[in-house]
């Protein structure tokens, strides 16, 4: 499964992931759209939003006034990069693996500044996108080409045991936005343990969480005025449409975004606005939606900063330093192995 591709006028990549370019083949996702809307409860997994035209909604959503998120983190990471960088390389050479790392454009305010603290590092990004990584490469051979870039094609998990051949160098994991909150409680932990389990005494790990605030500026973020978010998630049925042969009317839908407090989650659905049935011709079976029936698609947590200790406590990590942003919206928090 490893194979080390090496192309003329292409750098090297390291390609973990089978599908090209990030897409997951269609028996997949046709498996799981068929489970998901035949539940009681019907869903649509949040990992199928980003096709060209979901990653391009996603973008338009990062610029919106009311999602504070990126906006915040990157405020965290412009204000603290100092001290960030110097926390992080504390101890000598380190590979610095950035899990997600898309167009690594956050992760390039630490590149820069480590490049110019002089720290002794590799920069390993981690995507599903072989598109992104070879452009993520080549940029980088540009922008920054003193510094060593190994980037690897594939999931989050696959890629930490492709570095076990690196046991005994330091690493430092990025899992920046809020990719954490994600993933359902039970999730989480499982991933932080797995994440764990592949570190050892001296590794860091910076992640990003999205703090609990005013109720009401989360729920503005994930329904904004201009319907932007409501086309992110809608694209999710165009893309079934698109991809499995569905036939959704994307009038007959809307957006339903809300909030527990109490939870601290941030709940995604799409409602049905009358009885209807659709069908997909790549499952060759018609769904029936009486009227308001939902589907769940994503849950956002946002957690307390105790929330943030008590999920390092039980996962085997101890927090190191809070960095926050002035508005304390979002914190970059990192975590020691002990
Ligand atoms: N994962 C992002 C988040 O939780 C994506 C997102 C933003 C999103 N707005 C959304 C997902 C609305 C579903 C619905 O912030």
């Amino acid at each position: 499964m490893k194979t080390l591709t090496s192309t003329p006028n292409k750098l090297p990549l390291v390609e973990l992931h089978k599908e090209p370019d990030g897409s997951v083949s269609k028996a997949a996702f046709a498996k799981d759209v068929e489970a998901g809307l035949s539940k009681k409860n019907k869903t649509l997994s949040s990992r199928y939003f980003y096709d060209s035209r979901g990653s391009q909604l996603f973008q338009d959503i990062m610029a919106l006034p009311e999602y504070y998120l990126t906006r915040s983190e990157f405020e965290v990471l412009t204000d603290q990069k100092e001290a960030i960088a110097a926390e992080v390389a504390a101890e000598g050479f380190f590979h610095l693996i950035d899990l997600g790392a898309g167009d690594a454009l956050k992760t390039k305010i630490l590149l820069r500044e480590l490049h110019k603290q002089k720290q002794q590092f590799d920069y390993v990004p981690v995507d599903i996108s072989g598109h992104a990584m070879q452009e993520l490469t080549e940029r980088l051979h540009h922008e920054l080409p003193d510094v060593p870039v190994q980037a690897v094609v594939g999931e989050y998990i696959q890629a930490l045991e492709w570095l076990q051949e690196h046991k005994s160098e330091r690493k430092v994991v990025l899992f920046l936005g809020s990719n954490i909150g994600n993933f359902t409680s039970d999730e989480s932990m499982a991933f932080l343990k797995i994440v764990r389990s592949y570190l050892g005494s001296g590794d860091k790990l910076l992640m990003g969480m999205d703090l609990r605030k005013d109720p009401n500026t989360i729920l503005d973020a994930y329904d904004d005025k201009t319907g932007v978010t409501a086309a992110f998630n809608l694209n999710l049925l165009r893309r079934i449409n698109e991809e499995l042969g569905g036939n959704f009317d994307l009038n007959c839908f809307s957006h339903y975004a809300t909030y527990d407090p109490q939870a601290g989650v941030m709940r995604s659905y799409l409602v049905s606005r009358k009885r209807q049935e659709v069908w997909i011709e790549a499952i060759g079976k018609m769904f029936s939606f009486t009227a308001w029936e939902t589907i769940h698609t994503e849950n956002s947590h946002k957690y307390s900063l105790e929330q943030a200790q008590e999920m390092g406590k039980a996962t085997n990590f101890s927090i190191e330093t809070v960095f926050l942003d002035k508005n304390q919206y979002f914190a970059d928090i990192l975590f020691a192995v002990k």
